[in-house]
């Protein structure tokens, strides 16, 4: 451990020598052979650095995605070594790799969690539950002590403000045209959730000019500081709108019903994410099934076809039964587990939450899934 700071020390203090065109050589080892690759640095970001996909004897090597790499650089003061993770390949316009940063371990080690985790919620059609499950899947998670900042982009009508019978003073259209700060636009809701209001900013937020954009994103990165999961809540469907926001995330939740309606609209947006990207980190959500068992044949139908025809497997997270008690909760303008904690429907959220919490806990070392992964991934898609 000892050790390890140190050498993170030396990189920081170095961090300079990390530069464009640099040579650098990549170390791969197993029991049975230690091989030294060629590549050279591209260009240097604040959690990645872009390299040329490495070559032996003038041979590219396609490493694998995910796979750790030990990187050596020809510093002015000797060596500069340290470990990076394979992000991404791309082999048009030119061969490349995307590997992470060495301070971005850095933040991971020091101060573990320091990093939010962002999550959309979405579905393919419309009025199947998002706006509910966001609010009281987020209260979950902060009864169960995370910080959570839901940010509605929902651009429809039931806005979360509505259905908690809150009214924000700011929202982000106050952030992008009134210098206001994130800290000044989020506002309370129940058992210590935060919220962010889209409110007449929404369209704003989808034809947002280059300062604009910045703006947004700076405010964006504020909430580093003040949340471990941020929930999104996007609308429906397959507009450019909804998909940047999708793209961008580390986990995307969709939301369908068992009927069948719904079920080939979700297929049609996993359909899009998939196209956009191969291993993104799909978890399906069955809301409004009449027992276990009705949840059960939704998943499976859904997994059967994007197992088939996708070629992935989709990650079931849990269900949440139809129950009269979310209704009456949305008449009383509350949250359903503040109001009917020991609802059925309340319980299934209470599960999802906690497989949330447990999924990552396992990935624990997945350091390139936080808000600054998001921050970059919207930014390149919105430009
Ligand atoms: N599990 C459920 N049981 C009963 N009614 C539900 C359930 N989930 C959602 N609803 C109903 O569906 C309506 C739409 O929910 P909402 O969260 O606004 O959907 P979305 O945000 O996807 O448009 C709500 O008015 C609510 O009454
Ligand atoms: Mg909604």
């Amino acid at each position: 451990m000892v050790d390890q700071a140190n050498s993170l020390r030396e990189i920081v203090k170095r961090e300079k020598e990390i530069k464009e065109n640099q040579k650098l050589k990549i170390i791969i080892e197993d029991e049975k052979e230690r091989k030294e690759l060629a590549s050279r640095i591209r260009a240097v970001y604040d959690d990645t650095i872009i390299i040329s996909m490495p070559a032996m004897d003038n041979y590219l090597i396609p490493l694998e995605n995910l796979s750790s790499i030990k990187v050596i650089i020809n510093g002015n003061d000797g060596d500069i070594s340290f470990f990076a993770k394979i992000l991404e390949r791309k082999f048009a316009p030119v061969p490349i790799l995307v590997i992470t940063h060495p301070n971005h371990f850095r933040g991971i080690n020091v101060s573990k969690n320091r990093s939010s985790r962002v999550v959309a919620i979405t579905s393919g059609k419309g009025g199947v539950g998002k706006t509910n499950i966001s609010v009281n899947l987020a209260i979950a998670l902060s009864q169960m002590g995370k910080r959570i900042v839901v940010f509605d982009a929902d651009l429809g009508l039931a806005n979360i403000d509505v259905a908690l019978g809150l009214k924000p003073k700011y929202s982000v259209a106050d952030l992008i045209k009134n210098n206001k700060k994130m800290r000044d636009i989020i506002y309370d809701g129940p058992m210590g959730i935060k919220l962010i209001a889209a409110g007449s900013g929404a369209d704003e937020l989808l034809n947002m000019k280059d300062w604009e954009l910045n703006r947004f994103i700076m405010g964006l990165s504020e909430l580093e500081d003040m949340a471990d999961i941020i929930l999104i809540d996007t609308g429906a469907g397959i507009s450019n709108k909804v998909t940047n926001f999708l793209f961008a995330s580390d986990e995307i939740i969709i939301v369908t019903t068992p009927e069948p309606t719904s079920i080939t609209d979700s297929y049609a947006l996993i359909k899009v994410i998939v196209r956009n990207e191969k291993n993104k980190d799909i978890k399906l959500l069955i809301n409004r099934a009449e027992n276990e068992k009705e949840a059960q044949k939704t998943a499976d139908k859904l997994r059967l076809v994007c197992d088939r025809f996708l070629n992935i497997k989709l990650n079931v997270i849990g269900y949440i039964l139809e129950d009269k008690n979310i209704s009456k909760a949305i008449k009383e303008q509350k949250a359903l587990v503040v109001n009917y904690p020991n609802s059925e429907a309340s319980q299934g959220i209470r599960k999802i939450a906690q497989y949330l919490v447990e999924s990552r806990n396992q990935k624990e070392d997945n350091n390139y899934s936080n808000l600054n992964g998001f921050i970059r991934r919207l930014r390149s898609l919105f430009s």
